[in-house]
């Protein structure tokens, strides 16, 4: 495990997004997996203007979504989808054709999780996998449990969890209460994780995360054997750490 410090969110986003950047640039066709939330808003925003200054070139990447909620349209402010196309996907040369999230939509979720396992797969695996750290422990929207789940499947989000997202929705009723995740398998099968995780709020659950025991409890805790996984964080949540 490498653990990056950074003072200040901006410093995180650019040291994580040097690594993304890295990461193309060594391999312009690779897969990406990226995520929503705050967290990675300032990492998208770097890798953006790095683009507009010529510096990278998505042409050939990949990407697949960790997660999107259940029953929202594409069009949809809230889903996922508009997310990453508002803060990069239309900010950079992507193909259409190559980017990839689970559609919320599709009410057969048996087929969606499936679907998406082997799209994966058809890709040859995630090079890079791009995580935030929800608020407790859980990665995608892997909610705490009492088993890891190893692939794509639907999940009943968590209250902790409707209470931090509904900073995004008019209120708490608003949140949907299900959404499509990659499982626990596939985000460990990735070769590479990046995790980037910001703010005093989340300094507790980051040490129970890389300090105490590997448990479904905080699904994150797995992390800690993952050959390939790099951490980039702030001062305050950093702040439990013994580092
Ligand atoms: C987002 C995702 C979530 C978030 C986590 C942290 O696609 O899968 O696990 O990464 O909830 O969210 P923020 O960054 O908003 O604190």
């Amino acid at each position: 495990m490498k653990i990056y410090r950074a003072h200040s969110y901006q410093e995180m986003s650019r040291k994580a997004a040097n690594i993304i950047s890295a990461q193309i640039i060594m391999n312009p066709k690779c897969v990406l997996g990226l995520a929503t939330g705050s967290s990675p808003i300032g990492i998208y925003e770097q890798l953006v203007d790095w683009y507009n200054k010529d510096d990278l070139d998505f042409a050939r990447v990949k990407t697949v979504n960790l997660d999107e909620y259940r029953g929202l349209d594409k069009d949809n402010p809230q889903s996922y989808n508009y997310f990453m196309h508002h803060h990069l996907f239309s900010k950079v040369n992507i193909k259409e054709k190559n980017i990839h999230i689970p559609d919320g939509m599709n009410e057969d979720a048996e087929d969606e999780c499936k679907k998406y396992e082997e799209l994966i797969d058809s890709l040859g695996g995630i090079d890079l996998q791009l995580l935030g750290l929800g608020p407790n422990g859980h990665i995608g929207f892997n909610e705490p449990s009492n088993c890891f789940t190893r692939k794509t499947h639907v999940v009943d989000l968590a209250e902790a969890t409707i209470e931090a997202n509904k900073r995004f929705f008019e209120d708490a009723s608003m949140v949907p209460r299900q959404a499509y995740t990659m499982g626990i398998g596939t985000i460990m099968r990735a070769k590479k994780i990046l995790m980037v995780v910001e703010g005093e709020k989340k300094a507790e659950i980051l040490k129970r995360a890389l300090t105490e025991e590997v448990t479904p409890e905080v699904p994150a805790s797995i992390l800690q054997l993952h050959p390939d996984f790099t951490l980039v964080a702030d001062d305050a949540a950093l702040s439990k750490l013994d580092w």
